[in-house]
């Protein structure tokens, strides 16, 4: 096998407004002031793919854009990251899809145009590199209602090239938490819900009863992440928790669960244990609490390693 990336990893491309230090979300009719205001990469796969490629990976992205300024923003910030831009697909006639984000404490509002990137289909994808690419990551399909709506098929066509697949779903915008988990999850070779996600897509108000409920169709692993709790592993074999590594003054928690997922893909790459696994991307999730947005707090392997060392342990 020829293989010049170590993942694949598609889904949502967007630029984020970033808000920070205001008092309230403002009502209709209000304005409020925020004394922090960046523009920054935004989206999970995006946020994702740079991610893995701090931590040591070869990625390349695949996403939809516009032909536009923020389009070509976004890109510049993949490139810088050390991501292959090579698979964007520029749409003609649309603008580059875009979020206001607004922060409080752990939490965030947002209002997303999605613009080009939900044209986003799988004829959009490159089969090829992904059959020479060992991994496979797909990121936030709810705002992708091409590929929403056949992401069995679309796991089902990449399993069966040979790749290792893995799944953030990010919160349904739809509203209707209907994943069939039946048919998709035997493609998925790793699960990445955090934990409310999880409990809607079961309609359980207990992660218990979720769990117990999944196992009869859970085929490999579901690692439900769970904020500064840390989170925890579930297969047919076991349950395994990982405690979190707090940061109590979190400087905002944008990306920390595409942090976590990148932590154990990379983790898994290397051919780590479960446990080795859950413990770094409990890291990689803690560390980007300590930055504003989803970009990498750490610029490399060894900025991660010294990271870790000074600020979680
Ligand atoms: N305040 C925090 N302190 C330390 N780690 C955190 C904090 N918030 C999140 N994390 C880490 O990031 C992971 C993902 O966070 P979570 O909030 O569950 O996901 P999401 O960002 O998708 O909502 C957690 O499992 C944990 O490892
Ligand atoms: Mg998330």
């Amino acid at each position: 096998m020829n293989q010049q990336f170590d993942i694949v990893v598609a889904g949502d491309f967007n630029i984020d407004l970033l808000f920070n230090g205001f008092p309230h979300i403002p009502a209709v009719g209000e304005e409020v002031i925020a004394s922090d205001f960046q523009m920054v990469l935004g989206s999970s796969a995006a946020i994702t793919a740079t991610h893995l490629a701090a931590l040591g990976a070869k990625v390349a992205f695949v996403g939809a854009m516009g032909a536009d300024e923020m389009g070509e923003k976004l890109l510049t910030f993949l490139k810088s990251a050390n991501v292959c831009t090579d698979f964007v697909k520029i749409k003609k006639g649309m603008q580059t899809g875009c979020t206001v984000v607004m922060n409080q404490a752990d939490d965030r509002a947002n209002l997303t145009y999605a613009g080009a990137m939900e044209t986003l289909c799988k004829d959009d994808f490159p089969y090829a590199t992904i059959a020479k690419t060992p991994y496979f990551h797909l990121s936030n399909p709810f705002v992708l209602p091409e590929l929403r709506n056949s992401l069995t098929s679309l796991f089902r066509n990449i399993k069966s090239l040979g790749a290792k697949t893995s799944l953030v779903p990010q919160w349904d915008v739809t509203g209707k938490w209907d994943l069939d988990f039946e048919n998709l999850l035997p493609h998925l070779d790793y699960f990445f819900p955090n934990r409310e996600e999880l409990m809607r897509f079961t309609k359980k108000d207990n992660v218990e009863a979720t769990l117990s409920e999944m196992s009869s169709v859970l085929k490999h692993q579901l690692v439900m992440t769970n904020g500064r709790e840390g989170a925890l592993l579930r297969s047919p074999e076991k349950q395994m928790n990982q405690s979190g590594y707090v940061n109590s003054n979190p400087v905002d928690c944008v990306g920390a669960g595409d942090a976590f997922a990148a932590g154990y893909l990379v983790a898994k790459m290397e051919g780590k244990s479960d446990e080795k696994a859950l413990e770094m991307a409990c890291e990689s999730g803690a560390l980007s609490t300590f930055c504003y947005g989803g970009n990498p707090f750490c610029e490399n392997r060894s900025d991660f390693n010294e990271k870790v060392f000074k600020l979680l342990k």
